[in-house]
C-alpha cells in the first residue's frame, strides 16, 4: 500500500456501527453494507445494515434526550454549533477528502464547496438558537403569548449526493431548535457523516443527534412510522417520498420534503455568453450533475443557440475528467453503479427519442477511468421539451438543450414540468430578468450565475420538488410547534349563566 492509501486510510475507520445515545453500538443482525470508491471499485468501509429493534433502541435513545435537551440555553445550542463549525473549519481537508473518496466529486469541489457549505449551516443556525422566540399580542381584556416550542424527536432521511450538507442543513435547524435527532443516511455514501460523529461524539450530549444506518425500507420505514417520532424531514426521489408521506399518515406527523429537480437555465439573446456558457458547463458537471437543483434544461434563443452549443462543446470538451482526489480533477465518476446505469439508460434513451449529441453521450473511456464509473459530459441537442429526457431527472452530467424564441413561451416551457425547484436566467435587461424569475414557478431563481448559493437564502420546491424551505431560518417553523396562552385581563366571571 502507499504512503497516500495509508495517509487516506487514517482518516476513517474499517467499520462504523449505529450512534446511538452518545456511543457506537453493532447493529443487531451483524449484517453489514460495503462503502465504495466509485473511482476503482474498492471497499472503503463497511457500515451497520439496521434493522426495526436498531431503530428501537435509536428512537429511544432519542426521546430520553428529549427532555433535557428541549430546556437547554440558547447559549448551550449555540456553543455546540459554534464548536462543531470550528472542528469541520480545523479538519476541512480530511473532511473533504472523505466525501471525495465515497462519492467521487472531485476534491477541489469538497474543498470549496461542500465544506464551506456544510459549515456555513452550522454557522447559521448557532444565530438561530437566540432567534427562536415566540411573540406577545394586546388585546383590550388579554395579553396573548405565543410561544415556541420545539417538537420533539425528528427522523431524517438524507441522500448520498451531498451527504455532509444534506447532514448539516437537516441536524443544525433541528438541535438548534431544542429537537433531538434520529438521522438515516444513505447506505451508498455515508463516511464523511459516520466519520463526523466518530469525531463530534464528545461534544454532542448523548442521545440529543443519533444515527442509525442501513437500507431505506428496512431502517426508514420503521423509523418513520415509530410512534415516539414527531417529524420526518427527507431529501432524495419523488418514488420514496411518495412512500414517506404514507409513513408520516400513520401517526400524521409533519413532512419537510426536498425532492428532485429539472431546472430551466433561459438564456437571453443580450446575455453576456461567455459567462453564460460557463455557467451551462458548471450545471452540468459539478458533482457530476448529481445535483438536485442542476440547470438540466438549457433554454436557448434561437438568435445565439448556434454561437453557444459550439462554445459549450468547447467547453465540455475541455473538462478534466479523472481520479477525483487528485486536486486537477474537474468531474470524477457517478457516485455508484445503479446511478451509473441509470444515466446511460437516458443517454440511450436521447437518441431514440430523436435527439442529437452535440458532445458525450456514452461511457468515458482511457486510462484511469475504465474501473470507475465515468461518463462523458454530455448535451443534446434538438430536444423538445416533451420528450422524457427533458422531463425525467436524470441525475447525472447531461444537459438538454432547448430552443425558443419569444419571452411568453419560453416561460410557459420552462413551468411545463412537473419539478420546480430552481433555475436561472441570463440577460442584461433588468426587466427582462425580472419578468422571467417572477414567472417561473420554481424555488430559487439564479440572475446571471447558476448555483450562487447564499447562506440563509431559502431552498425548496414547487410541484413535485417536495415541501418546506431549509438552508433559511424559515426552517425552523418545521421545527417548532407554537402554543397560545391567553391571560385574561377582567376579574369576576363573563356574567354568561347569571341567574
Ligand atoms: P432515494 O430517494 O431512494 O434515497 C434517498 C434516501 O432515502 C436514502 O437514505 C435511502 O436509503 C432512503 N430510502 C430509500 N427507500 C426508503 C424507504 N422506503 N423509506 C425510507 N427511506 C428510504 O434515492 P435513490 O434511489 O438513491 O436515487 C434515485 C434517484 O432519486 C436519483 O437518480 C435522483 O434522480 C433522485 N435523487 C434526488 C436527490 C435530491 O437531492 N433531491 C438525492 C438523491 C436522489
Ligand atoms: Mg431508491
Amino acid at each position: 500500500m502507499s504512503n497516500t492509501d495509508q495517509a487516506r486510510e487514517s482518516l476513517y475507520q474499517p467499520q462504523y456501527g449505529h450512534f446511538i445515545d452518545g456511543e457506537w453500538v453493532s447493529g443487531d443482525s451483524g449484517k453489514t453494507i460495503d462503502l465504495m470508491n466509485p473511482c476503482n471499485g474498492q471497499v472503503l468501509s463497511r457500515i451497520a445494515a439496521g434493522n426495526e429493534r436498531d431503530v428501537e433502541r435509536v428512537v429511544a435513545a432519542a426521546t430520553k434526550a428529549f427532555s433535557s435537551w428541549s430546556q437547554s440555553s440558547p447559549n448551550e445550542r449555540q456553543e455546540l454549533m459554534v464548536e462543531i463549525a470550528r472542528r469541520l473549519k480545523a479538519r476541512l481537508e480530511d473532511y473533504a477528502m472523505l466525501e471525495t473518496l465515497n462519492n467521487g466529486k472531485p476534491l477541489r469541489e469538497s474543498l470549496n464547496f461542500d465544506l464551506p457549505q456544510t459549515i456555513a449551516q452550522f454557522e447559521l443556525f448557532a444565530g438561530a438558537a437566540f432567534h427562536l422566540h415566540g411573540e406577545t399580542l394586546d388585546y383590550p381584556d388579554a395579553i396573548g403569548l405565543v410561544h415556541r416550542e420545539p417538537i420533539g424527536v425528528c427522523a431524517q432521511i438524507i441522500p448520498w449526493n451531498v451527504p455532509l450538507l444534506m447532514m448539516a442543513s437537516k441536524i443544525a435547524p433541528a438541535i438548534a431548535a431544542g429537537n433531538t435527532v434520529v438521522i438515516k443516511p444513505a447506505e451508498s455514501v455515508c463516511l464523511s457523516v459516520m466519520e463526523f460523529f466518530q469525531e463530534m461524539a464528545d461534544i454532542l450530549p448523548p442521545g440529543v443527534v443519533n444515527v442509525v444506518t442501513g437500507y431505506g425500507a428496512d431502517v426508514g420505514e420503521p423509523l418513520v412510522i415509530h410512534p415516539d417520532v414527531r417529524k420526518v424531514a427527507f431529501t432524495g426521489s419523488v418514488p420514496t417520498a411518495q412512500k414517506i408521506i404514507q409513513y408520516a399518515s400513520r401517526n400524521i406527523i409533519p413532512q419537510t420534503l426536498e425532492l428532485g429537480g429539472k431546472s430551466a437555465q433561459i438564456v437571453c439573446p443580450d446575455a453576456d455568453l461567455e459567462a453564460a456558457v460557463e455557467g451551462a458547463t458548471m450545471s452540468t458537471v459539478l458533482n457530476k450533475g448529481e445535483i438536485c437543483l442542476a440547470g438540466s434544461r438549457l433554454f436557448l434563443h434561437e438568435s445565439i443557440q448556434e454561437e453557444f452549443l459550439a462554445r459549450l462543446k468547447v467547453s465540455l470538451e475541455g473538462v478534466r475528467l479523472g481520479d477525483p482526489a487528485s486536486i486537477e480533477t474537474q468531474m470524477g465518476p457517478q457516485a455508484s453503479v445503479m446511478q451509473r446505469d441509470k444515466v446511460c439508460s437516458y443517454l440511450e434513451l436521447g437518441q431514440q427519442e430523436g435527439a442529437s449529441v452535440v458532445t458525450g453521450g456514452s461511457r468515458a473511456s482511457g486510462a484511469g477511468l475504465d474501473q470507475g464509473n465515468f461518463i462523458q459530459p454530455t448535451i443534446f441537442s434538438n430536444v423538445t421539451n416533451d420528450m422524457r429526457i427533458a422531463q425525467e431527472e436524470i441525475f447525472g452530467p447531461v444537459t438538454c438543450a432547448i430552443t425558443w424564441r419569444d419571452e411568453e413561451e419560453v416561460i410557459r416551457l420552462a413551468n411545463e414540468c412537473n419539478y420546480g425547484l430552481a433555475g436561472g436566467v441570463w440577460t442584461q435587461n433588468i426587466g427582462v430578468a425580472h419578468r422571467i424569475a417572477r414567472g417561473m414557478q420554481t424555488g430559487t431563481v439564479w440572475i446571471n450565475r447558476y448555483y450562487n448559493l447564499k447562506s440563509g437564502m431559502p431552498i425548496g420546491g414547487y410541484k413535485q420538488s417536495g415541501f418546506g424551505r431549509e438552508f433559511c431560518f424559515d426552517v425552523l417553523n418545521h421545527y417548532t410547534v407554537t402554543k397560545s396562552v391567553i391571560v385574561n385581563l377582567q376579574d369576576g366571571p363573563m356574567g354568561m349563566y347569571a341567574q
